[in-house]
């Protein structure tokens, strides 16, 4: 009996053990630590050492600020608890240049100064009253768990500096990018050579956007970065926006006005539940290591009443489409990262090339599960087409390979019919500067577009006139697994976007001028889609056509 109840018993701590060895990432479950406590680290970070991920985080004591706690893994899946990162010392000073016991500590970022050896951490601090002071508190630590010691608590550059994050980019410069002017813009600046101060002078971004929660990372010549509105604890819909340089452009993201829940900015969240991020604020962008552009969103489901138990939700972040997005899964581990990237962005169309349509603000790919067209994630009901170049500047047939039929425009609905000489089997790529097409029919001007603004899997792929408020925008992909040999866009160069300008120009001029006929000098040019008129319409071979925001796009001759 003895014997049985030993067998039991070790039965149940062999369960226990198989459950901390976590080998997934389940978002919103409560997620253990390998002693079983669950993990009291949010708002935070995760870098990477010497084969060890390292995660830090804000340590709540319900809703108290108890300093900063530091988990390790091997594998991101589960993890242990080192002892604190950061313990609250001291006694509060009146200068308020203290971490004592009853200060409030956030969102705390991590980064190690190769010049240094040091181990640097910023924290947003408060005086544990309210939010008024918004401060930042920079530590460092001769190893990434610490023990982390205090430098100084300040406002960089004389800055009120509420959420906040750093980046450290490859030439080794690091950046503190934080929300200010009462959280309506953003500020970056570029950190000092021991990255303990911010150098003199910053970069005034995102102005009156109210951005909160920046997570920063790089793919190519771009950087990205995630933010939330400000809802205070309550989440709201993810941004993105991007520049190619942080210290002295204006961070881009597409038209607004395109925004599907109806918010300033594009949502990187494209499944059901993006309209609060999956309920989640973002945190940090983590880039896996040996990984390319593989990324994991980190976010947090806070509960306000009390922090502590505040959820992790974090997700894969594909960069395939050109833009972040992040799906939802209920349950995923590093192989989601497999085949993220198969399918790839095409140099340019090529007549006989066997390409996939994917959509731009769902990173879904044109299939056919059914009798129509519908968005869906990568796999077996996948179209894949095949272009066939006339002899119209950028119209090409476009077969559908499983069927050996063309797609044609037939009273506004997409039909699969045998191979004919007739406009409505014909369809002009219109170039958009990122590289995607909208993709109109020549015979009655019907483009591809999408179902009611949405990017979910099992959105109907509709035709619909241009129309700049509807996606109509698809890009060309190929399989890398079949086509080894196709060439791929650079599209995370900045050269990437100058040459589609340029080229857009060029093919408003090979447009217009063929379409007007005798003198043209009384052509009026309207830009497709918004129908403004363009400023310069008397046409000539050699003039480029320009409407009034500075470069040519498309247009109509009437
Ligand atoms: C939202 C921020 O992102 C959090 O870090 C925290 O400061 C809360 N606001 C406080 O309301």
């Amino acid at each position: 009996m003895k014997y049985k109840t030993k067998n039991v018993l070790s039965l149940i701590l062999g369960l226990v053990a198989l459950q901390a060895a976590a080998q997934s990432i389940s978002p919103g479950h409560t997620w253990n630590d390998t002693n079983g406590s669950s993990i009291n680290a949010h708002g935070g970070c995760v870098v990477y050492a010497d084969g060890y991920y390292y995660w830090f985080g804000e340590q709540r004591s319900t809703n108290k600020s108890d300093g900063i706690s530091c988990y390790r893994s091997p594998n991101l899946y589960s993890w242990t608890k080192l002892s604190r990162a950061v313990t609250p010392t001291g006694t509060q000073t009146d200068e308020n240049r203290d971490i004592a016991s009853g200060r409030t500590l956030e969102r705390p970022k991590v980064i190690y100064n190769a010049k240094t050896g040091k181990w640097v951490m910023w924290i947003h601090w408060e005086n544990g009253n309210d939010y008024g002071q918004a401060k930042v508190a920079v530590c460092t630590a001769d190893k990434p768990e610490g023990p982390y010691k205090l430098s100084d608590v300040f406002r960089p550059n004389g800055c009120d500096s509420r959420d906040q994050t750093l980046f450290l980019d490859s030439d080794g410069q690091a950046y503190h990018i934080y929300s200010t002017n009462m959280n309506s813009n953003t500020n970056c600046e570029r950190l000092s050579d021991d990255f303990l101060t911010p150098t003199e002078g910053y970069a005034v971004q995102l102005k009156g956007r109210r951005y909160e929660a920046a997570a920063i990372f790089k793919v190519g010549e771009l950087y990205w970065g995630v933010f939330s509105g400000c809802t205070g604890w309550d989440p709201n819909p993810g941004r993105f926006m991007w520049t190619y340089d942080l210290m002295n452009e204006t961070w881009q993201a597409p038209a607004d006005f395109r925004a599907s829940d109806g918010s300033t900015g594009i949502n990187f969240c494209v499944d059901n539940g993006k309209n609060n991020s999956y309920q989640s604020q973002s945190n940090y962008v983590f880039p896996v290591p040996g990984r390319d552009k593989c990324f994991i969103y980190m976010g947090d489901r806070w509960n306000s009443s009390n922090i502590q138990s505040s959820k992790h939700i974090w997700l894969p972040l594909s960069v395939r489409s050109g833009y972040p997005t992040v799906r939802w899964y209920d349950s995923w581990d590093l192989s989601v990262f497999d085949e993220m990237y198969r399918m790839k962005r095409m140099k340019e169309p090529v007549d006989g090339a066997e390409v996939y349509l994917l959509e731009k603000y769902s990173n879904r790919l044109v299939s056919r599960p059914k009798a129509s067209l519908t968005l869906e994630n990568d796999g077996n009901s996948n179209t894949c087409f095949i272009l066939h170049k006339t002899d119209k500047p950028y119209v090409y047939k476009i077969e559908n390979k499983e069927m050996g039929l063309y797609m044609e425009s037939v009273y506004e609905t997409t039909r699969w019919q045998a191979p004919a000489d007739r406009e409505s089997q014909e369809w002009r790529l219109w170039l958009e500067e990122d590289g995607y097409y909208r993709i109109e029919n020549v015979a009655d001007g019907a483009c591809l577009s999408v179902s009611g603004n949405t990017t979910e899997a099992g959105t109907t792929i509709y035709l619909s006139a241009a129309n700049t408020s509807v996606h109509q925008s698809f890009g060309l992909y190929f399989d890398s697994q079949v086509h080894a040999d196709y060439e791929e866009a650079d599209m995370f160069s900045k050269a990437y976007r100058i040459r589609n300008r340029e080229q857009m120009q060029e093919e408003a001029l090979v447009v217009s001028v063929k379409n007007v006929k005798g003198d043209t000098s009384d052509a009026q040019v309207y830009e497709m889609g918004t129908g403004r008129k363009a400023e310069r319409h008397r046409l000539s071979r050699g003039t480029y056509v320009k409407v009034r925001n500075g470069h040519a796009r498309k247009f109509v001759v009437k």
